[in-house]
């Protein structure tokens, strides 16, 4: 009975948590999300998706994940007043690629202590199992595509290292306290509404609208796996309700790459405008090609993208004229 399930949502204010919440309300699971609204975008946004998700009936607690005791109280709390175990949804994180690049400690902090702070409450509160959102850039620089779980993890990003350092914690953990049950899912390049205002197709939207120059690292001939959000959720939902599930990875995408010149080209026709680029020098800490392998996620938990990439792009254009 999914009217039993219960998920505590780490960082369950931000773009997937929100949608990840929407997606288990829908299902009848409680939820509680746990955020710091962080100011790394407009805090006001994170607010605006937790007063919407208020409405539907998910429970919002304030806190920090660099305040392990106060996590571990919430779930401890969470457990006594409760007949089942919670899952726990680890999303917060501190994400941007370019932004970790410059702000690495924060990228540590948050990714890695954070994640560590994480762990250590599930232990001290019997284990309830967690679902971790590591991301494709654990990979680094993609050595054949597309992509399966056993790639080669060589990250050449901050933020690529500090999600795989959250992995390594996890399967750390996982040998010293054998009880213990996780997923790792990575998520491949997400879109769809309330997408983070860094994010590539957040930005070239509003730049094409406003006549804006779009800066492109490189020739604009590097790919991504443009994965609507929602199946990307759908995802972590499917992992979350497989109790044959032990300590397991998926790649989670939709196993297409597209060429940010052509992703820049749709989007202009659809808004029927003109793109204004500038390409300018690669830099060292993107990736040059990404597109998932989902087979594994096909056969295990039965993961099947529904979305178009053109589906978020509509939905996303229609909601960013409405503002
Ligand atoms: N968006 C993508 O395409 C994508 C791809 C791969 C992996 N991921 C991973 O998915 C997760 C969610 O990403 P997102 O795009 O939704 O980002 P997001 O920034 O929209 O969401 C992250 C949320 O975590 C919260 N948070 C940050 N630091 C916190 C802290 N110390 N304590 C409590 N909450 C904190 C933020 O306030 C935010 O609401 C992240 O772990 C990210 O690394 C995302």
């Amino acid at each position: 009975m999914e009217e039993d399930k219960l998920a505590i949502i780490t960082g369950g204010a931000g773009f997937l948590g929100s949608h990840l919440s929407e997606l288990l309300i829908k299902k009848k699971w409680k939820v509680i999300i746990f955020d710091n609204f962080s100011d790394f975008y407009d805090p006001s946004i994170k607010w605006r998706n937790a007063v919407e998700l208020e409405n539907i009936g998910v429970k919002i607690v304030k806190g920090d994940i660099l305040n392990g005791n106060f996590f571990s109280k919430l779930l401890k709390k969470t457990i006594n007043n409760s007949s089942v175990s919670p899952i726990i949804f680890h999303l917060a994180a501190q994400p941007g690629v370019s932004f970790c690049e410059t702000h690495s400690k924060e990228a540590q902090r948050v990714n890695v202590r954070g994640t560590f702070n994480v762990l250590k409450a599930i232990i001290e509160n019997n284990y309830p199992k967690m679902i971790f959102a590591s991301s494709s850039c654990a990979f680094g620089e993609s050595e054949y595509i597309p992509i399966d779980e056993k790639h080669p993890k060589n990250p050449i990003s901050v933020y690529g290292k500090s999600k795989l350092a959250g992995e390594e914690i996890i399967l750390d953990f996982k040998e010293k306290y054998p009880d213990f049950n996780f997923t790792i899912i990575r998520p491949f390049s997400a879109v769809g509404i309330r997408q983070r205002p860094d994010m590539a197709i957040h930005n070239f939207i509003k730049k094409i609208i406003l006549g804006e120059k779009i800066r492109i690292y490189g020739d604009g001939e590097s790919t991504r796996d443009w994965t609507h959000v929602k199946d990307i959720v759908n995802g972590f939902y499917l992992a979350s309700k497989n109790d044959k599930l032990k300590d397991e990875i998926f790649n989670i995408g939709f196993g297409k790459n597209l060429s940010l010149n052509y992703t820049i080209k749709v989007i202009a026709n659809t808004l029927q405008k003109e793109a204004i680029v500038e390409y300018i020098n690669k830099n060292r800490f993107e990736i040059k090609h990404s597109c998932a392998d989902i087979n594994f996620a096909k056969e295990r938990i039965g993961y099947k993208p529904k979305y178009q990439f053109f589906d978020a792009i509509t939905e996303m254009i229609t909601c960013q004229k409405k503002k």
